[in-house]
């Protein structure tokens, strides 16, 4: 690669609210029981079908999610709503997503020893943005007061990873000077609370990475960017409908079938030896063997499908410092999973440790980059 670019800071925000499975499996039950007693007679008859009860077990066993953050928990454990209770904000007012979005763009901002005249574009990228335009990333980038560009992308699971890679790419063909990525993961408005399938398993948190030339760097702690990669292949097996078409079309905006729904164990099936496959490939293409990773920073959806991508990989088990967890805390965050991990898991590397970010998930898609600790400044 020309020339170097690197990671100098990263940002992570949390909101203050925590949901426990308990308490999510709770009111999951309670709505089933009432369903049930509501619709007694269409159940008997056949023409309904009984709502089952959620299980903590089965929760943790299945995904390794002990809990998740919420933006605004009003309303999600309310039987009588089943989602969350964001107050409407006017035109003239910064958006939720921006808010959370400079929570963490403050954070990296720090981190990399930057202020806002340091930064030249903008790149705000999660799995849904709260409206088409104007781009939340303007609206973030007017809040910073940052000169240049800004724009959004919509990537689902892999939008940190790519929006990193645009971002890498234009520092290094010199179109900005310093980049800060922006994933405002607000994953709650889209959880379908009423479906045991996937009642469980999003969190909302934000997270921000800012990228620069190496030669412009004075963090301390601050990763070269060795290596990039995209790769998406089409699949219908994770899915969110929601769009502008509803209006024309009739549908009912906030059906099922609109808000997320996935096949579970065709994911994990299909995923895993995409991503391994995919993360060897990645860092040979450096000139590495995987054996010189010192840290995967992974994407966070699911604990055994983590442990059976770094087994994969490795050929044996990846210790927790190989391969942190953050999913028990923070459940899945669409794209900001692996940011997170990266976020609390990279101070305690040395000078030339070598690391992996990679998402995989809905698309489906696979983003990595493959980084080395510099010294510090
Ligand atoms: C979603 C996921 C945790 C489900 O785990 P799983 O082991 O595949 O579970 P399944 O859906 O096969 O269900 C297993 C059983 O548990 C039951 N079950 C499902 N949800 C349940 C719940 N909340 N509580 C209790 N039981 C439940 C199912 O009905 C099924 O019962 P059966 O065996 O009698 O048919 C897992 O498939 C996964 O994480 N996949 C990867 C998803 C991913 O990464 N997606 C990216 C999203 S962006």
């Amino acid at each position: 690669m020309s020339k170097p670019v690197v990671i100098s800071g990263a940002g992570l925000w949390k909101p203050d609210h925590v949901i426990t499975n308990a308490e999510l499996v709770a009111a999951y039950n309670a709505y089933a029981d009432r369903f049930n007693a509501e619709n007694e007679a269409a159940i008997a008859a056949g023409d309904a079908a009984l709502m089952e009860h959620s299980s903590e077990g089965f929760i943790e066993k299945a995904s390794g999610i002990k809990q998740r953050y919420a933006y605004v928990k009003d309303g999600i454990l309310d039987v009588n709503r089943m989602r969350p209770r964001i107050p409407h904000r006017d035109e003239d007012e910064l958006s939720h997503q921006a808010e959370i979005a400079l929570h963490a763009a403050r954070a990296a901002m720090s981190a990399a020893r930057k202020t806002p005249a340091d930064i030249d574009m903008v790149i705000v990228s999660c799995a849904y943005t709260e409206r088409s335009y104007p781009a939340i990333a303007i609206e973030v980038q007017h809040a910073l007061g940052i000169q240049g560009f800004a724009f959004d992308m919509l990537v689902a699971c892999s939008a940190a990873t790519f929006a990193l890679q645009r971002a890498h790419d234009a520092i290094a063909a010199g179109s900005a000077r310093c980049v800060m990525v922006v994933n405002p993961e607000l994953t709650s408005p889209q959880v379908n609370y009423r479906d045991r399938d996937g009642h469980f398993i999003f969190g909302d948190v934000s997270t921000a990475v800012v990228l620069e030339s190496a030669q412009t760097c004075t963090a301390v702690h601050a990763y070269e960017i060795l290596g990039t990669q995209a790769l998406t292949s089409y699949s219908n097996n994770i899915r969110s409908n929601f769009g502008y078409l509803a209006y024309a079309e009739d549908v009912d905006p906030f059906c099922a079938a609109n808000l997320f729904h996935q096949e579970g164990r065709r994911v994990f099936k299909e995923v895993c030896p995409m991503a391994a496959e995919h993360l060897k490939s990645q860092v040979e293409a450096v000139g590495l063997e995987v054996d010189d990773v010192k840290r995967w920073w992974l994407h966070q959806a699911n604990l055994s499908m983590n442990l059976l991508i770094s087994k994969r990989l490795l050929g044996r088990d990846a210790s927790p410092e190989e391969a942190p967890i953050v999913l028990d805390e923070y459940a899945n965050t669409a794209s900001a999973g692996s940011i997170i991990a990266f976020c609390l898991h990279h101070e305690d590397l040395a000078e030339g440790d070598l690391g992996v970010i990679c998402s995989f998930g809905a698309g489906y898609s696979i983003g990595s980059l493959v980084v080395r600790k510099r010294a510090a400044a």
